[in-house]
């Protein structure tokens, strides 16, 4: 979910219906505001999207300047105007937006009912503001005390903004493993669940740390508190570098599409100061400050979800090869409910694109419990992981905003190649010419993958061809096996689509089953690696009647032969084919969404940073 706030003296509408739309990536089953004015409180929400919204805001009295609005991604109730967020308290006085779960929301609300409090939602956060409101009551305490009060009794994660209808002069927010941001302007203050809502009016922000709340007024400031301790503290301002444009569709159809044509540059930023190979050298200072660490270490175990999961498998092929160190890699969603053997001379890397990821971050608390070294590969600077872990290198990608995981995946398998080698040169395992080579070569990428793009446009043709298909099955082997689960994932997220990644040789045990000449797959089969396993792949597809698609290294003939379509990637290594090999396949699923009329850029269900588990 998202939540976007402001107090000062402009008016907070607008501010918080363009910060919403900024932050739907986040969540939007359904959108909601509240706006505080001395005579009363304006709360409008709905089922649906912010442009939902706006259209049931017309004619309301709309020029409140404070005011907090929410977009919510659903939990506890199914997406509805009551389920909504702001909720309300029972006599009307408190309004609350939430992000996160409240899990001992059954008891309380027991309790609640008990004195005499009524609910309306099926929500576990209409429950945290009918407590609020009890403790206001009972205890006689004002709101950022009353706020203080109920995060002490609640068990969950949370990021919070609460109003008095009565008091037109603060919002009080918390947080506990959900992120919060303060922007602060002059005698005017805005929150958001990251940056982008306010970038335009400052770039000075407070990050607010779990188990941190702040009360906020223009009378006095923002006035940061410890939740559990009681204590006032001084928070870092931070400066922001983010601009509008990086988060504007700047003249594309959807951020998709820009973020797929964005690739060139994204990898190369992500190599940028650490590529240095006139000097011999890769520069990182995660790693290199650590070195005897990653020396010593018997294992790394690599913890993440959906795409930035598959950019593991890739790590794993990468750093296994380049360094001969043994990885695991590990839905960390299993990895932290199993009971897992983790050694003090483990290295638990994450990846995650946001920072924020729920089970990601969870992963790595029970790692760095148990002693080992964590280590984060995250996009968003400033981000929970990227805070938690002991050392890391960001991916520099620039903000993603589309749901669907492009730029970031190829800059996350950019930042593994880097440490693989970097990891491989410095234990011996690489040797200088072959480290150089490879160097070199990855200096090369952003021109290649400006070429991949130029793919496009026979993308479009044959997602022509294969829009209405019901299923699709990818096909890879070796590096390209994680490419094949990926490109599968693409398709499934914004098309909806049904479709598989499948280790080619694994296809003969089930797969093969489902192959017709109804059935699209997808092979890819670089000159490269187990190129000839691959043949033997396609022809044993082709024999069933399959329509074969396959991405292939520029001039191949064998394959052109037996595939209904070829895409040409330019050569390079085995190792950096998934970077070359997923730019069509990103471009086919943008295409079939397209031509299905889907919303590429919010598929249903999804969003963008899951920080529930
Ligand atoms: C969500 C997103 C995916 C992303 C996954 C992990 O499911 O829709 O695109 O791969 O979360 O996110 P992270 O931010 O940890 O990489």
């Amino acid at each position: 979910c998202g939540i976007v706030g402001y107090i000062g003296s402009r008016d907070a509408y607008p501010i918080i219906i363009n910060g919403l739309k900024r932050l739907e990536y986040r969540g939007y089953d359904s959108a909601g505001f509240i706006l505080n004015y001395s005579e009363g409180m304006e709360v409008v929400k709905t089922k649906g999207k912010v442009a939902d919204l706006e259209t049931k805001s017309e004619g309301k009295k709309l020029s409140a300047n404070i005011g907090v609005g929410h977009t919510r991604w659903a939990t506890h109730g199914e997406p509805n105007d009551v389920n909504s967020h702001p909720h309300v308290s029972t006599n009307g006085e408190i309004v609350l937006v939430h992000n996160g779960i409240i899990e001992n929301y059954d008891s309380i609300k027991t309790k609640l009912q008990e004195e005499g409090f009524t609910f309306q939602s099926e929500t576990d956060s209409e429950v945290l503001v009918n407590l609020i409101e009890y403790f206001k009551k009972s205890e006689n305490l004002d709101l950022a005390e009353a706020v203080r009060y109920a995060l002490n009794e609640v068990v969950g994660a949370y990021a919070i903004a609460v109003l008095d209808n009565s008091n037109t002069d603060e919002i009080v927010v918390g947080r506990l493993g959900s992120p919060l941001a303060i922007g602060m302007g002059d005698n005017e203050f805005f929150i958001a669940s990251d940056a982008s809502p306010f970038v335009e009016f400052t770039k000075d922000a407070i990050y607010l740390e779990d188990g941190e709340m702040a009360s906020i007024s223009r009378e006095n400031g923002v006035v940061v508190k410890k939740i559990v301790e009681n204590e006032i503290i001084s928070p870092s301002i931070q400066k922001l570098h983010l601009d509008l444009e990086q988060i504007e569709k700047g003249g594309f159809e959807h951020f998709m599409l820009k973020e797929i044509y964005e690739q060139p540059k994204s990898i190369h930023d992500t190599m940028r100061g650490r590529l240095l190979p006139e000097e011999g050298i890769i520069k990182m200072a995660g790693i290199w400050d650590h070195m005897e660490k990653f020396r010593n270490a018997k294992r790394i175990i690599i913890v993440a979800c959906g795409t930035s999961w598959h950019a593991g498998l890739v790590g794993e092929y990468l750093i296994e090869e380049f360094a001969r160190i043994p990885v695991e890699v590990e839905y960390a969603s299993e990895f932290r409910y199993r009971n897992p053997i983790i050694n003090k001379d483990d290295i638990v890397i994450a990846i995650s694109q946001s920072g924020e990821t729920a089970d990601t971050l969870a992963a790595l608390k029970l790692a760095k419990a148990n002693g080992a070294f964590i280590y984060g590969i995250c996009n968003v600077v400033g981000s929970s992981i990227a805070r938690l872990t002991d050392a890391g290198s960001f991916t520099h990608a620039g903000p993603e905003i589309g749901v669907a995981s492009t730029k970031a995946f190829t800059s996350q398998l950019t930042i593994l190649t880097l440490i693989a080698l970097k990891l491989g040169k410095h234990n011996g395992n690489l040797s200088n010419e072959k480290f150089m080579s490879l160097c070199y070569e990855l200096e090369s990428l952003p021109t290649k993958v400006e070429k991949a793009l130029k793919t496009d446009a026979l993308v479009q043709e044959i997602s022509e061809v294969y829009k209405d298909a019901k299923n699709a099955l990818y096909l890879g082997r070796g590096y390209n096996f994680p490419t094949a689960l990926e490109g599968a994932l693409k398709l499934k997220e914004i098309s909806y689509i049904h479709a598989e990644g499948y280790p080619a040789a694994e296809m003969k045990h089930g797969p093969i089953a489902l192959i017709d000449e109804n059935m699209p797959v997808i092979v890819i089969a670089p000159k490269k690696g187990h190129y000839d396993k691959v043949v033997s792949n396609v022809q044993e597809i082709k024999a069933r009647k399959g329509q074969i698609i396959a991405v292939v290294t520029e001039g191949d003939e064998q394959v052109k032969n037996i595939a209904d379509h070829v895409i040409e990637i330019p050569d390079c290594s085995e190792e950096f084919s998934p970077i070359l090999a997923s730019i069509p396949l990103q471009l086919l699923s943008y295409h079939i969404a397209v031509m299905l009329d889907r919303n590429v850029d919010q598929p249903r269900n999804l969003a963008k940073s899951v920080t529930v588990e």
